[in-house]
């Protein structure tokens, strides 16, 4: 992995994608930049404007800036009281941080407790029964509400069934469904019996369920026969089929929520439908407390090698800095905000923020299972007006879809019940920002943009809406209880209006407890870059106030609407085809998306180039072995791939090409003339 300083090239294109003088977009620093710190930093990011909350809002808000003191003065004793006051402890720890054999942490140590009981029996057992918990709105228009107590029972008769099925404690479960309530059902009657679900997002591929339902060697699968998609009915089970096809799994029963009605194979004995194994279960089931430190999920994600990773979670301080920030963050009053994430449960957003800290706060939550332009583009809209949302949580590459929709889709909608705008997933546009409050926000609500990753399990860098004066197009400043900084090369902390890599220097409760099945794996990628400091793989910046602007990654992954893909697993399918000899893949700044798939192929002697057949044909197979996500925006066929003379892909030249700027410096390439070569076959 090669980890460069984010250089000019990465803030030059976060600056040049919009046009103001801040202007931000998902800038990737080219990992074969050469480090050039300094020269480009300086004034690209200069941003004056401030939105102090308003004084109502201030008075109002359920957190206040003494969380910063409190936690500086005594981080684990900080959460060590955030985990007292937010959770139903089965039995109290001992101890909040045992950090004695890092990077192994373990939080809140000697504690018991049960997820699903925070989350549901503990609320109605305190009169909270009736309250909503989620308001579904599935695609054709059908709806669902659950209270809390019939939530409650759901998980319960959910937990029973897979029980029936053998799953006990510690057991995983892969997970394969739309958004939809029984998705949410499926984590928490997991979480409730100690199985560790492993969700697989529904838009990846049999391929992809496979090696992920293999790595985990999970016992049950939970699917459903499909979802809809723009209008359509869309399958899911016939990838679960062909990725059970093969011998050599663990998997011995599928259960199947019936949810568009499209016929399935049926493998008798092995598959159940959801209606006759959990409608047909008890709602007598009783949650004990599991250890703090036991395996809550795995959730697969990107690295820079071709293998996902499972990222592997753990319960106490899991949920206790979940609900923290789901609190804090948003500044949730959970009596009378409508909170909703539109993230799908396939992502960790959908995991933290939609089924664990909400319920874990006792919120009531909006559902929907579509996308944002099914049956018209008003549709996020019409879900706001109707359910009087409050606090809506979604990532840029939406907020930029809609800016290209035009303002006169949302104006109208009676937006006025909206108080907290949330944003997450990749950096977002001054741009944007100033579009999400004006438009969305009626210039009122205060914006908290979120960083974190799958891997940090909750929220680490993001304003307080009560307390910060927001910056747009900055997270600006680590949580309360977070110790976030940029480093140099060295390891150095930058002074203010200096640029670097991002790390966390102190172990954090939501933190990863490891790559499931590969603890050198974790080590390496996360703590051999900078010692004793966990290395995000993003770049960042401090401003001259201080404020943390986040940079886009600095490794080979990319970030595509908010997903990470890996640049080496999309080279891996794309190779796997038997046209191709080499490919490399860049992301290319996207104004929509923040980045694009861009890849660049050789084919082999003996293949044939059709043209758009041929480009067509590796979309697909790039499809097929990942999923739609993955598969290129653009192909290009060229006869030779820039390398060094040690034979590395200059990914840095190829990127200049995709985004269409001038060749950078090619002076280290093995062979100078490639990109000419390059340049005459694309004119072609
Ligand atoms: O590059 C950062 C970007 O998303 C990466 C994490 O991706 P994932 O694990 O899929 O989790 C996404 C949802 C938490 C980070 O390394 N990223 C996430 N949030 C932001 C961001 N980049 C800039 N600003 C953010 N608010």
């Amino acid at each position: 992995m090669s980890q460069e300083m984010p250089g000019s090239a990465a803030i030059a294109a976060r600056a040049g994608s919009g046009g103001t003088h801040a202007d931000a977009a998902a800038g990737q620093a080219p990992s074969d930049q050469p480090a050039r710190q300094g020269d480009a930093f300086e004034n690209l990011l200069h941003e004056d404007r401030r939105f102090p909350p308003s004084e109502e809002f201030a008075a109002r808000a359920v957190v206040t800036g003494a969380d910063y003191a409190e936690a500086d003065a005594d981080r684990p004793a900080f959460w060590a009281r955030q985990a007292r006051e937010l959770l139903t402890w089965d039995q109290d720890f001992t101890q909040a941080l045992d950090w004695s054999t890092p990077p192994f942490a373990k939080w809140f140590v000697g504690g018991k407790v049960n997820a699903a009981y925070n989350a549901l029996d503990r609320h109605v057992e305190n009169g909270l029964g009736d309250r909503v918990a989620i308001y579904f709105e599935g695609e054709p228009g059908d709806t669902r509400t659950y209270t809390y107590a019939q939530l409650t029972d759901e998980v319960k008769k959910a937990a029973n069934a897979f029980e029936s099925l053998g799953v006990a404690k510690g057991d995983r479960v892969a997970v394969y469904l739309p958004m939809i309530p029984e998705a949410v059902i499926t984590l928490l009657a997991c979480a409730r019996i100690g199985a560790v679900h492993s969700v697989v997002f529904g838009g990846f591929s049999a391929d992809a369920l496979r090696s992920r339902i293999e790595d985990a060697e999970a016992k049950l699968v939970v699917t459903a026969d499909g979802t809809y998609r723009r209008g359509k009915p869309s399958a899911l089970k016939p990838a679960v089929d062909d990725a059970l096809a093969r011998d050599g799994h663990t998997v011995r029963n599928v259960i199947v929520v019936k949810r568009n009605g499209q016929g399935v194979d049926w493998h008798e004995g092995r598959d159940h439908w959801w209606e006759d194994t959990v409608g047909a279960a008890s709602t007598q089931h009783t949650a004990v407390g599991h250890d703090s430190e036991h395996p809550l999920f795995i959730l697969y994600t990107s690295g820079t090698t071709g293998k996902p990773k499972g990222i592997l979670h753990t319960t106490g301080g899991y949920l206790t800095q979940t609900a923290y920030t789901h609190r804090a963050v948003f500044d949730l009053h959970p009596e009378t905000d409508v909170y909703w994430c539109t993230a799908d449960v396939g992502w960790v957003t959908g995991h933290s923020y939609v089924t664990y800290a909400p319920l874990i706060n006792g919120a009531t939550q909006v559902m929907y299972e579509g996308t944002p332009d099914s049956p018209h583009q008003g549709r996020w809209w019409e879900i706001i007006e109707k359910y009087k949302v409050s606090i809506l949580y979604t990532a840029p590459t939406a907020i930029r879809t809609f800016m290209k929709w035009g303002k006169d889709i949302p104006a109208k909608y009676d937006l006025a019940s909206i108080r907290v705008l949330g944003s997450v997933g990749e950096p977002i546009n001054p741009e944007a920002w100033m579009w999400y409050r004006e438009v969305i926000g009626g210039n009122n609500a205060p914006i908290v943009d979120t960083w974190w990753q799958t891997e940090t399990g909750a929220q680490m860098i993001a304003p307080l809406p009560g307390v910060t004066a927001t910056k747009p197009g900055s997270a600006q400043t680590p949580l309360p209880g977070i110790a976030v900084d940029v480093v140099d090369e060295q390891g150095q902390s930058v002074p203010n209006g200096s640029g670097g890599y991002l790390v966390i220097r102190e172990p954090w409760p939501a933190m990863l407890r490891g790559i499931w099945g590969d603890p050198q794996r974790f080590k390496d990628t996360y703590w051999s870059r900078f010692e004793n400091m966990y290395f995000a793989g993003d770049g960042a910046k401090k401003d001259d106030d201080g404020d943390i602007w986040l940079l886009g990654r600095v490794d080979d992954v990319m970030n595509i609407s908010g997903h990470r893909l890996s640049t080496t697993e999309i080279e891996s399918a794309l190779v796997s085809h038997p046209a191709v000899a080499e490919a490399a893949v860049v992301g290319a700044a996207d104004t929509t998306t923040g980045q694009a798939i861009v890849a660049f192929v050789i084919l082999r002697g003996d293949a044939v180039d059709t043209g758009d057949a041929t480009v067509q044909e590796l979309r697909n197979h790039v499809g097929h072995e990942i999923g739609p996500i993955a598969k290129p925006k653009t192909i290009l066929i060229v006869p030779e791939l820039p390398k060094t003379r040690s034979g590395k892909i200059m990914r840095r030249l190829l990127k200049d090409v995709a985004e269409g700027r001038d060749v950078g410096d090619a002076t280290t390439l093995a062979d100078n003339t490639v990109m000419q070569q390059i340049a005459a076959s694309l004119k072609k």
